[in-house]
């Protein structure tokens, strides 16, 4: 069984899908791993720390005679022409936005896994993406908007008088938003947070942080499938905008991070609402890759409205390069290592998780996701 970890080709993209940790935990599995040249290097990993490790590194056409292909970001098939027949490739695949790769890797007979489509299950925890890089981007998220604001977080008492805290507001409460608030209470801040579904009051207001909640839009539960968010009600949103413009103009940072699985991230602060806020406030949209909750917002660029700055990466999770690559690659090794048959010496998935993740097998598209 050989395993290769490929270096991502994606602009901008740091993070490798195997770490020295996980190629050795793959060999002692009896597999044998071939690492590309290069790969760990935005994670700070050197071909040596791979081969020390018992990997073998390779210049080119790292696929080769491969059975399973990992990586951060789905591969372009034109690198796994050299793979084996039906080679199982293991990866954030983007299915809904790069949907003729998909189609190009059922043409290739090769057995696409996306990792995001991971069911939210507890057996499953260890091995979500979305969850360990979320983590990571609620942090990060803090930590850059404190960096661009001009004034500090915590209250200060010194000799020459007193800073106020700066307070911030939290978005979206999934895994991004709790590290989110955790981080920004940690640094000082007064920290406030919204959410569409009720269950996260409490764990808003166990961080230490205020809850704001509608309360006047009766029988919300704003709580989908799978944990997730689902849309809201016209009356509801209309609600959430009262309320978030009377709050909005008393904050300092907002950090926005609402998403709702397969749609366009919802709009949650209007050009009307930033115009409202005081001048050197600090906004980072964390869902600007997928629409943006905030007007105005641009993928990896600082934009100044009414005196206000915007802020959101394209990928956030690859601005904290080698962590987010050690925790994608347990994730990948706790998935790959709970399914592997020890006597047919590859991974043999089960119904629950197999139809979930896998989108193309037998040279066609099979997801349900994708195919409704
Ligand atoms: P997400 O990234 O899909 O969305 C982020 C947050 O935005 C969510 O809390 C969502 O409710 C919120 N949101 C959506 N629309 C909004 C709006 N209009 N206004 C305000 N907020 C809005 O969510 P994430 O972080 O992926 O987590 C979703 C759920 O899954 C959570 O309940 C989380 O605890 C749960 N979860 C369960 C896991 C497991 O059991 N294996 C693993 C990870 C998360």
């Amino acid at each position: 069984m050989k395993i290769a970890v490929l270096r991502e080709r994606a602009a901008g993209e740091s993070r490798v899908s195997a770490t020295p940790e996980t190629v050795k935990k793959f060999i002692a599995l009896g597999a044998s791993v071939v690492v590309e040249s290069g790969a760990g290097t935005g994670a700070s990993i050197g071909d040596d720390d791979y081969r020390t490790v018992g990997a073998e590194v390779v210049a080119a056409d790292a696929a080769k005679d491969a059975d399973i292909v990992l990586g951060i970001q789905g591969p372009d098939v034109g690198l796994l022409t050299t793979a084996k027949p039906g080679a199982l490739v293991v990866a954030g695949l983007d299915p809904f936005g790069q949907r003729d790769r998909v189609d190009a890797y059922a043409a290739a007979g090769l057995e696409a896994l996306a990792m995001e489509f991971m069911p939210r299950i507890t057996r499953a925890q260890s091995m979500d993406i979305l969850s360990s890089q979320s983590n990571l981007a609620g942090y990060k998220a803090v930590i850059t908007a404190a960096n661009i604001y001009g004034r500090a977080f915590p209250m200060m008492m010194t000799a020459a008088g007193t800073v106020s805290a700066a307070k911030a507001f939290i978005m979206g409460v999934g895994v991004a938003g709790l590290q989110a608030i955790a981080t920004a209470r940690r640094m000082g801040a007064q920290v406030s947070a919204t959410d569409v579904r009720s269950a996260t009051k409490e764990q808003i207001q166990s961080l230490g942080a205020r809850p704001i909640f509608v309360e006047s839009v009766a029988g919300i539960e704003g709580e989908g499938a799978g944990g997730y968010a689902t849309e809201m009600s016209e009356e509801y949103q209309k609600a959430q905008a009262e309320l978030v413009s009377a709050h909005i103009a008393k904050q300092d940072i907002v950090i926005t991070t609402a998403l709702i699985p397969g749609r366009a991230a919802p709009r949650l602060v209007s050009d009307a609402q930033i115009a409202t806020m005081k001048p050197g406030s600090v906004i980072f949209d964390l869902a600007v890759s997928q629409g943006g909750n905030v007007e105005g917002s641009v993928a990896d660029q600082v934009v100044e409205k009414h005196g206000v700055k915007i802020v959101g990466y394209s990928n956030t999770a690859t601005h904290l390069a080698a962590d987010a690559s050690a925790l994608f690659s347990r994730n990948l090794y706790n998935f790959l290592s709970a399914f592997w048959d020890k006597e047919q010496g590859k991974p043999v998935l089960d119904e629950e998780i197999g139809k979930a993740i896998r989108l193309t097998q037998g040279g066609k598209v099979v997801n349900e996701r994708l195919l409704g």
